[in-house]
Order: C-alpha cells, then sequence, then structure tokens
C-alpha cells in the first residue's frame, strides 16, 4: 500500500524503523542541511530525518517540522512506491508492453485487466474540503521567509524549496506537467524558477512566451509519495505525472482547483504555492546552487514567480532535501527511474540486457550498458540510440558490455569495460546537447559525449585473434573446498 500523502508516509517510515525525529531546536540555515548530509552519507542512507523545531533565520520558531532524505534509502524507495523490488515496477510495466496477439478467448479475457491498468487511475477531481486549503494566506500575508525553506550550502545565492511537485500547462494541448525543479527564494512573494532548457516545464514557458501570455504555475510541497518521485521521472511531456504517479499507487491522485489560478494541484499535499510566471519580465539571477555534481552551479538567469496565494493544511509538514556530492537522497530517486524505465529503454532498443547509472556518474556523466551481441557494431548502435532519447541523450559517457557482465556492480563493469578496450579503436567521440549542470563543456549545454564499445570484439569488426575466457573455478573443485572449509582453521 501506497500512503495517501506525506503524514501517512511518515507513520510507515516510523512503523519501519525508518524516521529518526530530531526534537531539538536546529537552524534551517545549513545546520539542517549538514545534519542530513551526515545520515546519508551513512551506510545504507541512513534515516529519514522529522526536525520538529526548525529554527527560522531571523532565529525565530518555524511553525511546522521539516521532513528530509525521505526517499534516501533503497528500502525507503520501496515503500514510497509499495513494491518489495523496484523492479516489480518495471515487471508491471513489461506486462503492458508485451503486445502478443492473444490466442483464443481465454488469452483474450485475460489480456483486458492488462490494458485497462494504463486508463484505470486517471487523476480524480475534488473540492470542498480540500486538506492542502485549510489555510489559504494572500496579499500581505504572503511571507515566504516564515517558511522553513532550508539554505544548503554556504555558497547558496539563498534558501532553496527543492522537493517540489512543480505544475505547469502545455498550452498547445492542455497536458499537465509536474516536474521536480529547484525555486529560490527572492523576496517574501517572489521566486525564482530554476527549470532546465532540457525540461518540459521550460518548454510550456517557452511556449507562453511565443503567446505573450502569463503562465501559471503551482508548486506544491508534500501528497502522496508517488506523486513526489513522479515529478523527478523523465517521462515524455504528453504523459500527466499524476496519472503515472495513479498508475503507481494503483489508486488515482485526488487534484482539486488552485485558489487563485485554474491549474489543479494535490489535495492531499501540505502546502501549496500558487502564482505565475510573466513572460514579458526581465529575467532574474538564480543561484549559485551547490548542486547533485557535488560542485556550484553558477549564478545564472531564469523566470521569477510572483506569488499569488500559499495554500496549506492546519499542521503541515514542510518536505525537503539537498543535493551535493554523491551519494545524497536523489541517488535513489534516479536510482527508482533507472529500474522502472528499463523496459521501456528495452522495448524501442531490445538488445539492452540492462543498464546502471552509479552514484558517482550523477546520472548524466556514467551509464554502463550490457547488451546481447548478435551483429557487428552492435554496441555503436545502442549508444546511438541512447543518445537519440530524452534525457538519456545528455549521457556523457556511454560504456557498452556483453549480457555477462553485471553492470550493476561499476567495480566489475570497469574491469572487465578495461580489459576489453583497444582505446583507440574501441572509443569514440560524438557531440550533442549536454546537461545544464556539466560545468566543463566547451559552451552551456553543448559538447561531446564518449561512447566505449567494451563488447566482445567479433572477426567481422577487424579482430582475429583468439579472445580469453573469464578465470572461474570449476564446480567440482568448488565443492571439494566447501566440505573440507570448516577444517582449514581459516576465518574470512
Ligand atoms: C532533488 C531533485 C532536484 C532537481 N532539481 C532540478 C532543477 O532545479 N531543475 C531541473 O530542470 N531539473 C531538476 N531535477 C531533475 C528533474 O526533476 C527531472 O529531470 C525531471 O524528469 C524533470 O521533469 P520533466 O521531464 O517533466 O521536465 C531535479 C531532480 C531531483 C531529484
Amino acid at each position: 500500500m501506497i500512503a495517501d500523502n506525506l503524514r501517512d508516509f511518515l507513520t510507515q517510515l516510523e512503523r519501519a524503523g525508518e524516521l529518526a525525529r530530531v526534537e531539538r531546536s536546529v537552524s534551517v540555515v545549513l545546520e539542517i542541511s549538514e545534519i542530513a548530509d551526515r545520515c546519508m552519507k551513512a551506510p545504507r542512507g541512513g534515516p529519514a530525518l522529522l526536525f520538529t523545531k526548525p529554527g527560522l533565520a531571523g532565529g525565530r520558531s518555524a511553525s511546522m517540522p521539516v521532513a528530509i532524505n525521505l526517499f534516501g534509502s533503497y528500502r525507503r524507495m520501496c515503500l514510497a512506491l509499495g513494491v518489495e523490488r523496484l523492479d516489480d515496477v518495471g515487471a508491471r510495466i513489461t506486462e503492458l508492453l508485451t503486445l502478443k496477439p492473444p490466442e483464443g478467448w481465454r488469452e483474450k479475457l485475460a489480456m483486458l485487466p492488462r490494458l485497462a491498468e494504463l486508463t484505470k487511475y486517471p487523476p480524480r477531481a475534488v473540492s470542498g474540503d480540500v486538506p492542502c486549503q485549510h489555510v489559504v494566506l494572500k496579499g500581505g500575508d504572503i511571507d515566504l521567509g516564515s517558511l522553513p525553506i532550508i539554505t544548503c550550502w554556504p555558497e547558496d545565492g539563498g534558501p532553496y524549496i527543492t522537493l517540489p511537485q512543480v505544475i505547469t500547462r502545455d498550452p498547445r494541448s492542455g497536458v499537465r506537467n509536474v516536474g521536480m525543479y529547484r525555486v529560490q527564494v527572492l523576496e517574501r512573494d517572489r521566486l525564482a524558477m530554476h527549470w532546465q532548457r532540457h525540461k518540459v516545464g521550460a518548454a510550456h514557458w517557452r511556449d507562453m512566451a511565443a503567446r505573450g501570455e502569463k503562465m501559471p504555475v503551482a508548486i506544491a510541497m508534500g501528497g502522496d509519495p508517488a506523486s513526489i518521485y513522479a515529478a523527478s521521472a523523465p517521462l515524455p511531456p504528453n504523459i500527466d505525472e499524476y496519472l503515472f504517479a495513479g498508475f503507481l499507487r494503483r489508486k488515482p491522485v485526488a487534484l482539486a482547483k488552485a485558489v487563485t489560478n485554474d491549474l489543479q494541484v494535490p489535495a492531499e499535499a501540505e502546502m501549496v504555492i500558487e502564482g505565475y510566471v510573466d513572460p514579458a519580465e526581465p529575467l532574474v539571477l538564480e543561484g549559485p546552487f551547490g548542486d547533485h555534481t557535488g560542485f556550484y552551479s553558477l549564478a545564472d538567469y531564469y523566470p521569477a514567480v510572483h506569488v499569488t496565494a500559499i495554500t496549506m493544511r492546519g499542521d503541515p509538514i514542510y518536505p525537503t532535501t539537498i543535493v551535493g556530492r554523491p551519494p545524497m537522497e536523489d541517488y535513489y530517486l534516479g536510482h527508482a527511474t533507472e529500474r522502472i524505465f528499463l523496459p521501456l529503454l528495452k522495448f524501442t532498443v531490445p538488445e539492452i540486457v540492462d543498464y546502471h547509472m552509479p552514484a558517482p556518474g550523477i546520472f548524466h556523466n556514467l551509464v554502463f550498458v550490457s547488451i546481447d551481441k548478435q551483429f557487428p557494431g552492435q554496441a555503436w548502435k545502442v549508444m546511438n540510440a541512447l543518445w537519440g532519447m530524452g534525457l538519456m541523450s545528455l549521457a556523457k559517457v556511454i560504456v557498452v558490455l556483453d549480457k555477462d557482465v553485471n553492470v550493476r556492480d561499476p567495480d566489475e563493469a570497469w574491469w572487465v569495460a578495461l580489459n576489453h578496450i583497444d582505446p583507440e579503436r574501441d572509443i569514440r567521440f560524438s557531440m550533442g546537447p549536454i546537461d545544464v549542470l556539466d560545468h566543463s563543456s566547451r559552451a552551456f549545454t553543448y559538447g561531446s559525449k564518449m561512447g566505449i564499445d567494451a563488447t566482445t570484439k567479433w572477426k567481422e569488426e577487424g579482430f582475429d585473434r583468439e579472445w580469453p575466457g573469464r578465470i572461474v573455478m570449476d564446480e567440482e573443485t568448488k565443492q571439494r573446498v566447501d566440505r573440507m572449509w570448516g577444517e582449514l582453521g581459516i576465518r574470512l
């Protein structure tokens, strides 16, 4: 069962021994970040944290607790999505994508509920008693400075909302997008919106600018954990994240009309900041910000959000996260995406067996892929396919290996890759879009990529020497040694 809202998720985490409460007063300026960082770097991601007495910048106490590191372990990520293993979600998607024509009425009948899964849980509109609108602040009552929005790192440009669901609408199709984009607090009622140029929210903004229209925006905090995760998932632009969250939850997400614009917001959220971006206005300086890469992102120009209302529960809990030198909480959100999207990658690139983006590679810097190689040049085909797919197009280094390599173990992947390559023959450079956060590319968001073909080389690929096998002990000897192990007096 996936929790319906953040407070239920916290209860679930507490019961599972995954939550630590901090009752002492701790400042939202750097202190929460330092404590959370120590936990995130602990074995298995440390505990989720609930700070019950956050102190605001001026020394005042905040009126609500702060939750952090909610998704920061394999276990918590599974609890968030209501599965035993993250691959279980992938298995559900694989079933949906297996489009074998049914044979006979039995198979036809069995297929019906499977197809219905796709559309069974669309978001549900609710009105009346909407939890996230129990308190409504407008006009002079709006003060972002009264919220426990944390300052993450010493050189950050200011306090940042870091775990939001940023809701916008495609002006052409009307399809909603929900993205997790950090938002910097500039003034009591003004924010800077860091949607990067490759992201869907930014595309909506460009479309609204072309039309010369003001763009409604809602920034939701909390709600059910599947919706929070879905905001970070790189879904195609025409798929509503709340529909996807409904699929994950096997239950619709309840949405209510925002108070000051016509977007819909998650009714079970803890808090929603409503507002608009005026594309006619000059951009504002956003950043610097201690980022996923472990380095500061330099300040740059982004649109301002004017806040028209802050709505919240009567007793809200403010969820947040920090990013920085890996491993951090975001690794587990990204890892869920890696596992959930494997069947979709396989759907278009069927030779892919598995893939992995290790934590130090910050998602876009390094992708290991294993393939079932059936013809010469296939590793290059796979790299080129990946560089043409959604946000995978931002991958800086792709290493392709044979199917017998466990790419989820970076030590094994590097060991095999470094043995298998003749660098001049097996490494190629390509060009393409580069992640906004990359500070080394020759130009902002444009630069080179490296593909490494670490598969076994074939004669048709110009390799005419013999390829050696891996060293593995024979089963009989292993079993003999197993039987004598107790008598050897060796402790490992
Ligand atoms: C904690 C966290 C913070 C993020 N911050 C940003 C950000 O500031 N800007 C951005 O464009 N993407 C950010 N991302 C990545 C996006 O959430 C991700 O690319 C997502 O797919 C974007 O949604 P979209 O595909 O609907 O645009 C962040 C991800 C996480 C997990």
